[in-house]
């Protein structure tokens, strides 16, 4: 699909397939997430620019390669964005964090916002935006129309299982903006739920519903 790299590592496959059981519990879940965030923020990574700095080993001097140019900001979308952020935090511990709290009505679907918190300067940095379901799509286009409007001009997004019609949706919407994940499933059902899916991701994370 244009737009769209599905990382289908091995790792990442049996681990999800954990995630999706019903009977694994929150813990196992939690853990299993901030894993399968370790492997897709290393694809997601994977061809950002270095540049050298002087360092000295034990052994002597060498021109050691480090990530070139402004942080990394990673863009949280509350509240199940969180089980991704913390497993890419672990691996880019220096990167920026913003959170777009955004809601779905149940009965329109449609997002709706009630935080929104970024750092100062969004231009010029990679903003990797994350959320674990690209469901409907409608989270993830508003999340990334509010950081464009912000200012961010490089940007991608980074989930865990997506829809067609939600990938439909947001590369119609933001074609600019790369879209990767573990696994696209069948379809949505009537309720915007992902089929086969793993639930309700908040609610599986943090042992709400
Ligand atoms: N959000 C979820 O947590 N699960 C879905 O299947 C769709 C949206």
């Amino acid at each position: 699909m244009q737009g769209v790299t599905v990382v289908d590592h091995p790792l990442i496959q049996h681990k999800l397939s954990l995630m999706r059981d019903r009977t694994t519990p929150t813990g196992a879940f939690r853990t299993l997430l901030r894993e399968i965030a370790h492997l897709l923020c290393y694809e997601i990574t994977r061809d950002i620019e270095l540049q050298t700095t002087p360092i000295e080993t034990p052994m002597g001097p060498m021109d050691a390669p480090i990530i070139k140019g402004k942080k990394l900001v990673f863009a949280s979308i509350l509240r199940a964005g969180n089980g991704l952020l913390d497993g890419m935090l672990d691996l880019v511990p220096a990167a920026r964090v913003a959170h777009v709290g955004l809601y779905r009505d149940h009965d329109t679907l449609e997002p709706v916002e009630y935080y929104f918190k970024a750092p100062g300067e969004l231009q010029n940095r990679l903003v990797i935006v994350v959320d674990p379901m690209l469901a409907t799509g409608n989270s993830a286009v508003a999340a990334i129309d509010r950081l464009k409007r912000r200012g961010a001009d490089r940007l991608r997004f980074l989930c865990l299982l997506a829809a067609p019609e939600g990938i439909a949706k947001f590369t119609s919407a933001h074609p600019d903006v790369p879209v990767f994940a573990a696994a696209i499933d069948s379809h949505l059902n009537e309720k915007g739920y992902i089929v086969p899916g793993l639930g309700d991701a908040g609610d599986r994370m943090f042992g709400t519903k």
